[in-house]
C-alpha cells in the first residue's frame, strides 16, 4: 500500500526521503513523488513506477533543502498517473500533502471546493483534502490541518507542508499507521512503517487514531483533532536495520523462507516449559481467566492469515475442545455477526494494520468478545487495540508473499491450543510430548529446507504450465490453499487449493493429462483417503506431486515426483508441509522472470477496505 516518509532536520532531505522511500517498496506502489521546501519555494517531482523513475527527476532544485516529505502510491482513486501521484498541493500552491488511506466522503467535499471555485486537477481523493487544508488556512498549518480532518470521513496517514513555513511538518492519522522518529530534539523522521526509520533512530512514538503531530526544529507536540494536547511516549523499535537487508540472498522471500528455522526459535523462546509440560504466554497473563471460561473462539484474518486461522481451528478444537470459527475479515462485520457471551475473538495479522482485519477486531468487541492479537509487528494497530495478544517474533517481514509470519502463526496458535488445552484437560505429559515436538519444529524445517532443489526442477519442468491444484485434507487442507496463493502471487500462474475429496463434486472435471497436482499427502489419520484421492487424478492422467512423510516408499508408485518431509506429529505437521510449497512458489516465479518481492498489483499490507 501508500508509504509517507518525511524529514525535518539539519541534513539534506532529499537522500533521506528517497532512501526512506526504498525502505518502503517493499509495501507496493506504482508511482512517488517527494516535495521539499527550499529558499521558501514548496518543490515538487512526481513520477510513475519505481523509485529510480522519481530518482531521475532529483534535480538541483530539490537539493540542499532540510524539509521535505515523499510518498509511495498504489492507486485506488484514479490511475497511477503522474498528476495523481502524491504529493497534491492547495489552490495556493503553498500547502503539499501526502496520503495514504481513502477520503470516503471524498466527493461531497469536491462538490464543495467547486463551488468555493476551486479547480481540481486530479482524479484523488486526496487532493480534496489538500485543498481542504488551504481553504481553511488562516496562518496556523496544525489549525488548517485540524480542521480539515474534522471534515472527513474514511482513513488517513497524512503530512503536510506549508512553503511559508520551513521548519514545521504536521502529521496526522486515523486507521492508517504513522510513526514519529525521534532522531534528536531538533531531528525528525515521520514515516508509514518503522521500516524507514529504524536506521536513523529506534526511538520513535506511534499515533494513535485522530492524533495530530507538529514537529519543530525546537520540539514535538501532539494533540487531538480538537487541539487538545495528549500525552506520548517515546517507545523503542524492536528490529535492526540488518533484518531489512538481503544478507546475501537474491530476494526477501528467499531470505525469509530459509529463516523460519531460526524465526521459530525466537518466536517459541521462553514460552515453552517443557519441565513443567506448560506453556508461558506472558501477553495473555492479564486475560487468563477469561480466556480459560470462554465458550467459542472466533479466528479472522485475511489471505495467509486466514489460512493460518484455519489450522488454529483444528488445532483449538481437537486440543481444547472449545468450539471455533475462522471468518474472513472482510466479510465477517457486513454480516450482523452474533457474538454470545464468552466469545473470544482471535485476530490474526503480520503486518497489524489489514484493514479488515482491523474492522473485524473492532466489530467483535464492540458487540462484547474479548478481543485478542497474534501479531507479528509490534506497536502496530492491531496490537494496540486488542484486550491483550501474542507477538511472533519472527523479525520483519519484507517479501509480499508471507511465509515466515505463517510458520509463527501457526506456531502461535499451537501454544494456543495446548495452552487452553493444558488448562481444561490435558494431561501434563501430554502436554509435555506435543510441546518437545513443537520445539523440535525448526530442525524438521531445516531439513524441509534441503528440498530447494528438487522444487526447483518441478517448478523448471511445468514452467509453461498455466493451471495447477493444490489437494489436501484435515490440517492439509490449509496448507493446500496456501500453497495454491503462494503460487498464484508471486508467478501469476492459476492455482486452486481443495479439500481433496471436494474434487469428485466438481473441480475434477479440470484434470487433463500432465496437469500438475501436487497432493499433501503425509502419514496421518487420513493418509488412505488421500492415497485414494490420488488415484482418482492419476486415472484422468494428473500428474502427481506428492508432499508425503520421509520412509513411505508406497506413494513413489502413486505419485511422479514425490517431495518427502521429515515425519512430525500430526498436528505440527502444517509446519513442515508448507516449506517446499514455498519454495515451488519461489523458484517458479523466479524462472518466470517475475517480481517475487514486489509482485504485480499487490501490496504488503492492506490497509484500505
Ligand atoms: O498483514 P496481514 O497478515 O494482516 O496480511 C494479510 C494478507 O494480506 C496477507 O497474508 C496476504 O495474503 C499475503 N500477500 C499472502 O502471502
Amino acid at each position: 500500500m501508500c508509504g509517507i516518509v518525511a524529514y525535518l532536520g539539519r541534513r539534506e532531505a532529499t537522500p533521506i526521503l528517497t532512501e526512506g522511500l526504498k525502505r518502503l517498496e517493499y509495501r507496493g506502489y506504482d508511482s512517488s513523488g517527494l516535495a521539499v521546501i527550499r529558499d521558501g519555494q514548496l518543490v515538487i517531482r512526481r513520477a510513475v513506477g519505481r523509485i529510480s523513475a522519481l530518482e531521475a527527476r532529483l534535480d538541483d532544485a530539490v537539493r540542499g533543502a532540510t524539509i521535505g516529505m515523499a510518498h509511495t502510491r498504489w492507486a485506488t482513486h484514479g490511475g497511477p498517473t503522474e498528476c495523481n501521484a502524491h504529493p497534491h498541493r492547495d489552490a495556493s500552491g503553498k500547502v503539499a500533502l501526502v496520503h495514504n488511506g481513502i477520503i470516503e466522503n471524498y466527493r461531497v467535499l469536491r462538490t464543495f471546493l467547486e463551488q468555493e471555485g476551486l479547480a481540481l486537477e486530479s482524479e484523488t481523493d486526496t487532493e480534496v483534502l489538500a485543498k481542504l487544508v488551504g481553504h481553511f488556512y488562516t496562518g496556523d498549518l496544525a489549525d488548517a490541518v485540524r480542521r480539515a480532518l474534522r471534515e472527513v470521513r474514511g482513513t488517513f496517514g497524512i503530512a503536510v507542508l506549508h512553503a511559508d513555513d520551513p521548519d514545521q511538518i504536521v502529521a496526522a492519522r486515523r486507521g492508517s499507521p504513522l510513526i514519529v522518529g525521534v532522531v534528536g530534539k531538533d531531528e525528525y523522521i515521520i514515516a508509514s512503517d518503522a521500516a524507514a526509520i529504524v536506521q536513523h533512530t529506534p526511538q520513535v512514538i506511534y499515533l494513535a487514531d485522530n492524533e495530530v503531530a507538529v514537529v519543530t526544529r525546537t520540539g514535538f507536540r501532539t494533540t487531538n483533532l480538537d487541539a487538545a494536547p495528549v500525552d506520548k511516549e517515546v517507545e523503542e523499535v524492536e528490529f535492526t536495520l540488518e533484518q531489512l537487508e538481503l544478507g546475501g540472498h537474491q530476494h526477501f522471500m528467499s531470505k525469509e523462507i530459509f529463516e523460519q528455522p531460526e524465526a521459530l526459535r525466537t518466536c517459541m523462546r521462553g514460552r515453552i516449559d517443557l519441565h513443567e509440560g506448560r506453556v508461558v504466554l506472558g501477553g495473555l497473563a492479564g486475560v487468563m481467566r477469561e480466556l480459560v471460561r470462554c465458550e467459542r473462539v472466533l479466528l479472522t484474518g485475511c489471505g495467509t492469515a486466514w489460512h493460518a486461522c484455519l489450522v488454529g481451528e483444528y488445532l483449538i478444537e481437537d486440543m481444547a475442545r472449545i468450539p471455533c470459527e475462522v471468518e474472513y475479515a472482510s466479510e465477517f462485520r457486513y454480516r450482523n455477526p452474533l457474538i454470545l457471551d464468552r466469545t473470544v475473538v482471535i485476530a490474526i495479522s503480520q503486518s497489524g494494520e489489514t484493514a479488515d482485519t482491523l474492522a473485524a477486531l473492532r466489530e467483535a468487541k464492540d458487540k462484547g468478545a474479548l478481543a485478542l492479537g497474534v501479531v507479528n509487528a509490534v506497536g502496530s494497530t492491531i496490537a494496540r487495540e486488542t484486550d491483550a495478544g501474542v507477538y511472533l517474533h519472527v523479525g520483519p517481514e519484507i517479501g509480499v508473499a508471507s511465509t515466515k509470519a505463517f510458520v509463527g502463526q501457526v506456531t502461535v496458535l499451537s501454544l494456543i491450543a495446548a495452552l487452553l488445552g493444558r488448562r481444561r484437560h490435558m494431561s501434563p505429559a501430554a502436554c509435555s510430548e506435543y510441546l518437545t515436538a513443537l520445539h523440535n519444529i525448526p530442525a524438521a524445517i531445516e531439513r524441509a529446507l534441503e528440498l530447494s532443489s528438487q522444487t526447483r526442477k518441478i517448478a523448471a519442468e511445468f514452467i509453461d504450465t498455466n493451471n495447477w491444484l493444490y489437494l489436501g485434507r484435515g490440517l492439509q487442507y490449509p496448507i493446500a490453499l496456501e500453497g495454491a496463493l503462494k503460487l498464484k502471487e508471486i508467478s501469476y500462474i492459476h492455482a486452486e487449493g481443495l479439500p481433496a475429496a471436494e474434487m469428485k463434486h466438481g473441480p475434477i472435471a479440470l484434470i487433463s493429462p500432465g496437469m500438475p497436482v501436487v497432493v499433501i499427502a503425509v502419514r496421518d489419520h487420513l493418509y488412505d483417503k488421500v492415497v485414494s484421492n490420488i488415484e482418482e487424478v492419476r486415472s484422468r492422467g494428473g500428474h502427481v506431486i506428492a508432499v508425503a512423510t520421509a520412509g513411505d516408499e508406497q506413494i513413489r508408485e502413486l505419485a511422479e515426483e514425490v517431495l518427502y518431509v521429515p515425519d512430525v506429529p500430526e498436528p505440527l505437521a502444517p509446519l513442515v508441509t508448507v516449506v517446499p510449497l514455498q519454495l515451488l512458489a519461489y523458484h517458479a516465479a523466479v524462472l518466470r522472470g517475475c517480481d517475487v518481492d514486489k509482485p504485480r498489483n499487490l501490496a504488503k499490507s492492506v490497509t484500505v477496505e
